[in-house]
């Protein structure tokens, strides 16, 4: 095992700042490991965009880091794994690189021919990888995907409750209030307005996010490459943004700790 090597970061990606939400429960799994977090709030969102945008400012942005000296690099934005993960795996095929998707297994597989709801950007719900897991799963259960592009503008501002928030998700979440056994929290913008999404369904919806098995993804793949970071005390995480604004660095910082 190279001691020096294990010690250098974990890369953690996203379009802005819903990647915070994958990086506490990687923090809750592995504390002992370094982290570098960079949001690329400048572009987002990316979930907006052309599949070519997306790629492009993925390969740009892990690049940049990557020649920093990173371990690995976790992708922690579905919009950007659905357009980037083959190029990025074998553009940097020397380090394990770990993407997201929305977790619609568990939720399926939980909730047999009930309701499930799919809430994502419009580019992961039209990608090819989404397409595959409905084709795996939509038989299984009734799963309606609705693109939700606003709510990753109310993450960004730091917005996550009050009367705009609770009203825009009333309108978009209403007509399935009364019949969403379970949704699938599918951008990872979203875990951080969990609270007010299950104000807009049912106290019964069951919320699924994709976080938690990625970090466990994320260690698995340490594990494999022997790049664990060994020995009890705790890591560094290091977050920084393309938007070169002190105010978003505390919104990523309170985010980074919000209970
Ligand atoms: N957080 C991202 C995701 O998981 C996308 C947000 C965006 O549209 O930029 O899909």
């Amino acid at each position: 095992m190279d001691k020096m090597k294990n010690d250098l970061p974990i890369a953690v990606f996203d379009s802005g700042l819903g990647g915070i939400s994958v990086l506490r429960d990687l923090r809750a799994l592995m504390p002992e490991e370094n982290y570098l977090y960079f949001g690329d709030s400048v572009n987002a969102p990316y979930g907006v965009r052309s599949r070519e945008e997306v790629r492009g400012l993925t390969i740009d942005a892990i690049s940049r880091l990557y020649d920093r000296g990173i371990k690995a690099a976790v992708i922690a934005c579905n919009t950007a794994t659905s357009a980037a993960i083959l190029p990025l795996r074998e553009r940097f095929s020397d380090i394990p690189v770990i993407g997201m998707e929305p977790a619609l297994k568990p939720a399926v597989l939980e909730h047999p021919h009930e309701c499930v709801l799919v809430l994502a950007t419009a580019l992961t719900l039209r990608e090819e990888k989404f397409s595959h897991l409905m084709e795996a799963y939509d038989t299984l259960a009734e799963v309606i995907s609705l693109p939700c592009p606003e709510l990753v503008e109310f993450v960004e501002r730091g917005q996550l409750e009050g009367d705009a928030v609770d009203a825009y998700l009333n309108a978009r979440l209403g007509p399935y209030r009364e019949r969403a056994d379970a949704a699938v929290l599918g951008c990872t913008h979203f875990p951080f307005l969990r609270e007010a999404i299950r104000r807009a369904l049912n106290d019964h919806t069951v919320l699924y996010d994709g976080g938690a098995g990625t970090a466990r993804q994320t260690r698995r793949q340490l594990e494999l490459w022997g790049l664990r970071r060994e020995g009890g005390q705790s890591g560094t995480v290091r977050m920084e943004n393309s938007l070169l604004d002190p105010e978003i660095l505390s919104r990523s910082r309170m985010l980074l700790e919000l209970k």
